[in-house]
């Protein structure tokens, strides 16, 4: 068994009155990816900000690579190789996918060109991450706002992996997508953990997205840890079934 690169454990983290997490544990290990499955509400958004650092848990642990994390930000979580990709995607549809690759990273050129930011350089180094990426068929110069769907998913993913993350979480990158689209995220999923990186994934697609291409999946009910399965040794009726109702915590993913 991969040790987990990220751990949770015991995480609380309540909103006022609602009870987003009540004791939530979760791991993640290099080279596997997550399925975070669940109904709306279920705490899905909340866990991923916490593993993000952009909430403060109540209560619980965060370790990284074995070592306690205190006081998260979302800057220490980037510096230790933790990336987010939220649902809203942060593109800027006016710029093209070397500007939006290189947003608030800028690069710059040696002294005498008085750090300007290469364009040229940026074009190879995008054109190097998207060709590792398998996503050679993005237009660098096209505005990403007239792109499709999973191509400005895709997109941001790339952004997401230029700071070279050992983890990698992703809010439901399919919803809006179509089959096919999904289809293309999902292989870039298995990708990058075929890369050694640790991926968590968000999917409302729990038929085709989830069991097709992730190797565990956790499911959230009512913020609780509810089930925890093999993708390959259940069906998508199961996992349903604990996501909506099974009052029992299930684990088969042993
Ligand atoms: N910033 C917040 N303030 C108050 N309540 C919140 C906040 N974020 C989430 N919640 C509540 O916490 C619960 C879990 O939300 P969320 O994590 O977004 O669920 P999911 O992503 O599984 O749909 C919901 O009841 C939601 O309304
Ligand atoms: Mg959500």
């Amino acid at each position: 068994m991969t040790e987990p690169i990220l751990r949770l454990r015991g995480i609380t983290k309540h909103f006022g009155n609602v009870k987003a997490l009540t004791d939530v544990s979760l791991d993640l290990e290099p080279g596997k990816v997550v399925a975070l499955v669940g109904d709306n509400g279920a705490g899905k958004s909340t866990l991923v900000k916490v593993m993000a650092g952009a909430h403060r848990p109540d209560r619980g642990e965060y370790l990284f690579e074995g070592r306690k994390v205190e006081g998260a930000t979302p800057a220490s979580v980037a510096d230790m190789g933790v990336q987010t990709v939220y649902q809203d995607l942060a593109l800027c549809n006016n710029l093209d996918a070397v500007q939006n690759l290189f947003l608030g990273r800028e690069l710059t050129g040696p002294w005498w060109t008085g750090f300007r930011v290469t364009r040229a350089s940026a074009e190879k180094k995008a054109k190097d991450v998207l060709r590792r990426m398998r996503l050679d068929s993005i237009s660098l110069s096209r505005n990403v706002g007239a792109m499709s769907g999973g191509q400005r998913q895709n997109i941001a993913i790339a952004r997401s992996i230029l700071w070279e993350p050992k983890v990698v979480l992703l809010d439901e990158p399919t919803a809006a997508l179509s089959h096919s689209a999904a289809e293309q995220v999902g292989s870039l999923v298995r990708e990058l953990a075929s890369h050694g990186l640790a991926v968590l994934v968000i999917s409302h697609d729990i038929h085709h997205f989830v069991l097709d291409n992730t190797d565990r999946i956790e499911v959230l009910r009512l913020g609780r840890n509810a089930g925890s399965f093999n993708s390959r040794d259940v069906t998508g009726e199961q996992v349903v079934n604990v996501m909506v109702g099974g009052d029992e915590t299930v684990n088969m993913a042993g």
